[in-house]
């Protein structure tokens, strides 16, 4: 472990994973990725609250056809690092999303819990199509099978925190990626 990067704030000590160059660098790529993808779609990113705060900012801004933007308070997480199976949702949408192609967007899929709860309600509206940008993936914690069609940086298993991301709504404000190492 490289000892230079990790770093204490408060209470944790977190090894820093992604700096925020490298960052930017890929939201930057995902954003042109998508403005390919969804050129004639005009599509609604809808934003899970709250993780995804830091990294839609950057995202949006980095997309260079029309969007529509809606958001979606959400977790299955209650406080610690498991993922469990209650997933509260809330907030409805001001767009009528009918024949709308949606763009979900995460700061993290871990267990896929969410983001499936979300899925289902959204298909209650018949939207014309349902996709996943996430800024960090954990495919290897899923309980559910979700497809996150783009995807920032693989997270391992790894708790992280900063970008967003919080531990006990904690450290969202971090201008980086990192892993908590002792907790
Ligand atoms: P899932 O339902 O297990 O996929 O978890 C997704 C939600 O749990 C995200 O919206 C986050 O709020 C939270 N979460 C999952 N993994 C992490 C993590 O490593 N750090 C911070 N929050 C996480
Ligand atoms: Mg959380």
């Amino acid at each position: 472990m490289n000892l230079s990067k990790e770093r204490t704030t408060g209470k944790h000590k977190f090894e820093l994973l992604y700096p925020q160059d490298i960052l930017d660098k890929r939201i930057k790529e995902l954003g042109h990725e998508i403005s390919e993808d969804y050129a004639d779609k005009e599509p609604v990113l809808i934003g899970v609250l709250k993780g995804c705060v830091v990294f839609l900012a950057d995202l949006i801004r980095n997309i260079s056809v029309p969007i529509e933007m809606e958001f979606i308070l959400a977790s299955s997480y209650t406080e610690g690092h498991e993922s469990n199976n209650n997933v509260a949702t809330a907030g409805g949408s001001e767009i009528p999303l009918t024949g709308r192609h949606l763009l979900i967007v995460e700061g993290v899929v871990d267990s896929g819990q969410t983001i499936a709860a979300i899925i289902k309600n959204l298909k209650k509206q018949n939207p014309a199509s349902i996709e996943i940008v996430s800024l960090l993936d954990k495919p290897s914690c899923r309980t559910v099978d979700v497809d996150v069609k783009y995807v920032g940086f693989d997270a391992g298993d790894n708790f992280v925190i900063g970008f967003g991301l919080d531990e006990s709504q904690r450290y969202r404000n971090l201008p980086f990626i990192g892993k908590v190492v002792n907790n």
